[in-house]
């Protein structure tokens, strides 16, 4: 019956892909955009609304696209054509435009942690102020140029290892970086919760004020949570189709939401007591990790060794993520087009980067510090900005949306079935799957587009 299960490259172990698929949703979005973001919607309520989408929305939706993934053995634009038809080929090309924007100005953030390395390492932050820190984060990014050359070196590392394929590059790396990342954030967490702020951290962080989060705080925390496990966009399609066929999707899908959610959670854990206990109020920004750390990096013994590691690491986590988005790219033009592997990944991938520069020179070119009030806002100053909100706030949901809708009314019932049931034991209810893609799903993610596109406050 599967015919097109023999000639697809696979994962080289069971785990591979839990690990991938981590490797895809554990990245910047936890380390760097949640914390911010919990930051400038005032954390409690924000933080919940965050927590109910995952497990809602969230999971049922990742666990619909590996169905579509696994069962094609196809990227999102063949996968989606060959189930629905050439009807539903755009939301596959959705997905790769996607992918093209979000990279673009990931991978100029991720290039923000390289620098970041390097000024561990020659000691930028000794016996500096939290101020002087801050300082250090807002003249690197007004210098348009040393912005472009990281992110020139980050999109060349992603392409090197997308090059490498799926078992080489892509596994390989996740197995190796996963586990030192979470053991070094749980060292940090354990530092921070030390700390004088950290009760009033907790406080900020759990104690849910919905008067506080405005009808676009509704949209930005949904939005995140497509952002920060993948979806939306046909990654864990993708990933799903290098996909044993012996595996559960279900608990698949649990375990990466599950690791993925702890992961933001604690980075809200380690950044949160320090902005408390030194009163770091005006860094509210989207430099919040960049100008939190060095602090308390340097009034903790080995710190100097700590901040390397630890920027090092989310460099690491970074590109476990930007190599699914530039997988998705590259698959389309493999898959589709019969390219090469080697012709698709140089040519997406340098045209990203070339649509990156505009991120990374917007950034300086406009002072787009002067922003940080409008981040998450759409705004004309700063490519930047305009685009994660683009991507995060409403291509994501949007193909999340259809994702659900195709799965929930589209695909037939004993496909589903099927697909669900390999891989043994699980917990997992298909009624309450089913009621959850078909109906909550598609309402929920529905109305809280329209509600924001119209401008209406609901709540
Ligand atoms: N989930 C990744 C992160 O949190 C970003 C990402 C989004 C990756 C969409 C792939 C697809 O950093």
């Amino acid at each position: 019956m599967n015919s097109t299960e023999n000639g697809r490259e696979k994962w080289g172990s069971k785990i591979g892909f839990i690990l991938a698929a981590a490797g895809s949703a554990i990245g910047l979005g936890n380390l760097w955009k949640f914390p911010y973001m919990t930051y400038t919607n005032d954390g409690g309520a924000f933080v919940l609304t965050y927590l109910m989408a995952i497990l809602a929305i969230g999971v049922p939706i990742m666990i619909a696209e590996i169905i579509i993934g696994r069962r094609t053995q196809l990227s999102p634009v063949g996968a989606m054509t060959k189930l629905g038809g050439k009807r539903w080929s755009w939301l596959g090309w959705l997905g790769v435009i996607t992918g093209f924007i979000i990279l673009s100005y990931y991978s100029v953030v991720a290039g923000w942690t390289l620098e970041y390395v390097v000024k561990s390492i020659t000691g930028a932050f000794i016996d500096k102020s939290p101020d002087q820190v801050t300082q250090q984060f807002v003249d690197f990014v007004s210098d348009p140029f040393r912005q472009v050359f990281w992110h020139a070196l980050f999109m060349g590392i992603t392409m090197f290892l997308v090059l490498g394929g799926v078992k080489g590059g892509i596994e390989r790396s996740a197995r190796i970086l996963m586990p030192i990342l979470f053991i070094i954030i749980l060292i940090l967490v354990a530092v921070s919760l030390s700390m004088e702020g950290a009760g009033r951290a907790i406080t900020f962080l759990f104690r849910p004020n919905f008067s506080e989060l405005s009808g676009a705080g509704f949209l930005e925390a949904l939005g995140h949570a497509f952002f920060s496990l993948s979806l939306g966009m046909g990654a864990m399609m993708t990933y799903g189709s290098y996909m044993h066929k012996n595996e559960s999707i279900p608990n698949a899908a649990l375990t990466v939401s599950l690791l993925d959610t702890v992961i933001a959670i604690l980075a809200c854990l380690i950044i949160f007591p320090i902005v408390m206990t030194f009163d770091l109020e005006p860094t509210k920004s989207a430099g919040i990790l960049f100008t939190t750390l060095p602090v308390v990096f340097m009034q903790m013994p080995g710190g100097y060794y700590f901040s390397i590691l630890f920027f090092t690491l989310v460099a690491f986590a970074a590109l476990t993520s930007a190599i699914s988005l530039l997988e998705v790219v590259a698959s389309y033009f493999i898959d589709e087009l019969n390219w090469n592997r080697k012709k698709s990944t140089l040519i997406t991938g340098g045209a990203i980067f070339l649509f990156g520069t505009l991120s990374a020179l917007s950034n300086g070119a406009v002072g787009w510090l002067s922003n940080f009030n409008f981040w998450g806002r759409p705004t004309t100053a700063g490519f930047f900005n305009t685009f994660d909100y683009l991507a995060s706030n409403y291509l994501l949901p949007i193909g999340g949306l259809f994702i659900a809708i195709f799965t929930g009314w589209i695909l037939t019932k004993s496909l589903k079935e099927e697909e669900l049931s390999t891989g043994g034991k699980t917990y997992f209810k298909y009624s309450v799957w089913d009621v959850l893609i078909k109906y909550f799903a598609p309402v929920a993610v529905g109305i809280i587009i329209l509600a924001v596109l119209l401008g209406k406050e609901f709540q």
